[in-house]
């Protein structure tokens, strides 16, 4: 018998990969890329490399974001998810490491990420209240290159063993200034403002991962958990992807790197969070999904795709690295215009 903590994972699995098609919403369908018909460019040129922090540099621009561990089916899909990983040079993020405190067994379904990985880039990921104990504890078992913190107070109100309490900023630059890797602060699906960017990058953190609304809806699936009150009013809350990164371009930038997840379906999504400012681009949902769905070859199949279409895209769009996609013109959709204008974000 699994613990309750466990079970929760398994029904997060299950929840996420089952209603991903139904959730998702096409929202990089309101940015329109400008084609340019003289790229000057060869597929040769182009370098998928990108450097999101002096330590840490990855080989593909999108990766494995942060999903599971703490269970045994957690255990299988980190297995799977972490040898395609290895074998397609992507990062991979691990779910929240916070259960191995309370439950050591778990320690065993994160520990297969590295054992399949064991040169791979690797994000530990943890709550934002983590004590610097746990922090240390979880990138020395992962041998882990960078940190992730959640975000996720919608995401915790709504679930009925969730946290209530929300004071999270001078835990954040604590762990920071502690630790000697890379942290990103990451949302779960709910998008973040120009507001809580500036009050990241006031407290030093430099790596802002904006998971924003249209893929994987924590509202949703915590509101299916939920039998005693109904959030349901609460299932479009927040900022789509694209407008957390419209969000992010208003804010100053400084040494601030913006990574995007929350939606991604397919390699032109990547190269549209490019164009909007993204320099990295996590996918969570739809590769569960497709795993789950139609198994481990097809998965396996989509990403060696996705790498050969981004590279492809990327020269068509005269772009010799993916940063260079800041460059590139386009035109937003009506609704995501007024959104932008109302936002004094263009
Ligand atoms: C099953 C599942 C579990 C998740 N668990 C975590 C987690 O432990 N920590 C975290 O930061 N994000 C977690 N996420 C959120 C994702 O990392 C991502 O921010 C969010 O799902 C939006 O991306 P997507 O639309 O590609 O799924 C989870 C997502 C899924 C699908």
């Amino acid at each position: 018998m699994e613990s309750r903590h466990a079970q929760r994972k398994n029904e997060h699995l299950s929840l996420a990969a089952k209603y991903y098609d139904q959730v998702h919403r096409h929202y990089f369908d309101q940015v329109r890329l400008i084609h340019d018909s003289l790229p000057e460019m060869s597929t040769d040129d182009v370098d998928l490399h990108v450097q999101l922090a002096d330590n840490l540099k990855i080989e593909n621009p999108f990766y494995i974001e942060a999903m599971t561990g703490g269970s045994e089916q957690a255990l299988k899909v980190n297995r799977q998810l972490a040898q395609l990983a290895h074998k397609h040079h992507l990062a991979m993020a691990t779910g929240s490491l916070s259960i191995i405190s309370k439950d050591p067994q778990a320690y065993a379904s994160f520990d297969v990420i590295r054992e399949e990985n064991p040169d791979g880039i690797i994000f530990a990921n943890l709550s934002a209240n983590a004590t610097l104990d746990q922090a240390q504890e979880a990138i020395s078992l992962l041998h882990a290159d960078a940190l992730e913190l959640h975000i996720n107070a919608a995401q915790e109100l709504i679930m009925p063993e969730g946290d209530r309490d929300f004071n999270w900023l001078d835990n954040i630059q604590y762990l920071v200034s502690e630790l000697d890797i890379p942290v990103i602060v990451k949302e779960v699906g709910f998008g973040m403002s120009k507001t809580t960017i500036a009050k990241l990058q006031t407290h030093d953190v430099h790596l802002i991962n904006v998971s924003g609304r249209g893929g994987t809806n924590f509202a949703a699936i915590e509101n299916r958990r939920n039998h005693d009150i109904d959030f349901a009013s609460l299932l479009d809350w927040g900022q789509t992807t694209p407008e957390a990164l419209l969000e992010a371009h208003s804010s100053r930038r400084g040494k601030t790197e913006i990574i995007a997840s929350g939606g991604i379906i397919s390699p032109l999504d990547v190269i549209k969070a490019g164009v909007l400012g993204a320099r990295a681009v996590g996918v969570a949902g739809y590769f569960l999904n497709v795993l789950q769905r139609d198994g481990y070859e097809r998965l396996d199949q989509i990403l060696s795709e996705w790498i050969v279409i981004v590279k492809r895209l990327l020269a068509l769009l005269g772009c010799a690295s993916f940063t260079d996609l800041s460059r590139v013109d386009y035109v937003l959709g009506s609704d995501l215009l007024s959104y932008a204008r109302q936002r004094h974000l263009r």
